[in-house]
């Protein structure tokens, strides 16, 4: 599909609300570049856990300076632990910082063969792209999120217990709406999607309509 503009999509949501999938499959539909921006963060994380020796400013900044996207799609990212983990290191400014610059970039310059972009993470409708076409707020019911990702979890064979993921999705929850940098928040110019009683697909068609009858208009 051609738009006759490029256009930037931005989601936020809580963990394991639904975000990810519908972000992949928007971008998949209307040619977007999709940036799960809370990948960067897990994989931080994952430096902080395994080499806390190298883990400072200098080694992140180099680390981001030469991030390649699919070393964003490895398995190891998708933990409980290394979600947690995320959650913490990314109530730091300077990590922030480092992580925004290329996340803008992403954004306003997606390559070429794309439409546009699209972004999903926390800050992304009121810090990363405030001037998105369309910004979505996705969310669902905390015992829904917890059982999704405990199903993805067990998925990938991780031995852990339903509630132990209820318990560490609260606890994301706490840290990201409560945090003073970059709080998770609704804006008001963005469209509350809630995913608890309705299938991906019901979701996708929801979003796919809206954002068609904005570029129709
Ligand atoms: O989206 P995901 O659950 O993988 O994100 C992991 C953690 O990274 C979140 O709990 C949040 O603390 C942090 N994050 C963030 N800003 C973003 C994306 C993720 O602070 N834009």
């Amino acid at each position: 599909m051609k738009l006759e503009k490029k256009i930037k999509v931005a989601i936020d949501s809580p963990a394991a609300a639904g975000a990810g999938t519908q972000a992949k499959l928007i971008s998949k539909y209307f040619n977007l570049f999709y940036l799960d921006t809370g990948k960067i963060y897990r994989m931080i994380a994952y430096i902080k856990i395994n080499q806390p020796k190298k883990y400072n400013y200098t080694y992140i900044k180099k680390i981001m300076k030469n991030l390649n996207i699919k070393d964003l799609q490895a398995k190891k990212l998708l933990s409980n632990e290394v979600g947690t983990m995320a959650s913490i290191i990314s109530k730091d400014k300077k990590i922030r910082k480092l992580v925004h610059s290329f996340q803008i970039k992403k954004a306003y310059h997606p390559p070429k063969k794309y439409n546009g972009s699209c972004l999903d993470g926390r800050d992304i409708t009121y810090k990363i792209i405030p001037d998105a076409d369309f910004k979505f707020f996705i969310t669902a019911n905390t015992k829904v999120r917890a059982l999704r990702r405990y199903r993805e979890l067990k998925g990938l064979n991780k031995k852990i217990s339903f509630n132990d993921v209820l318990k560490s999705i609260k606890k994301r929850d706490k840290n990201d709406y409560n945090r003073k940098i970059s709080p998770l928040k609704r804006t008001k110019d963005s469209i509350l999607i809630n995913t608890t009683n309705f299938s991906k697909r019901a979701c996708f068609l929801k979003i796919k309509n809206i954002m068609y009858r904005k570029l129709k208009a």
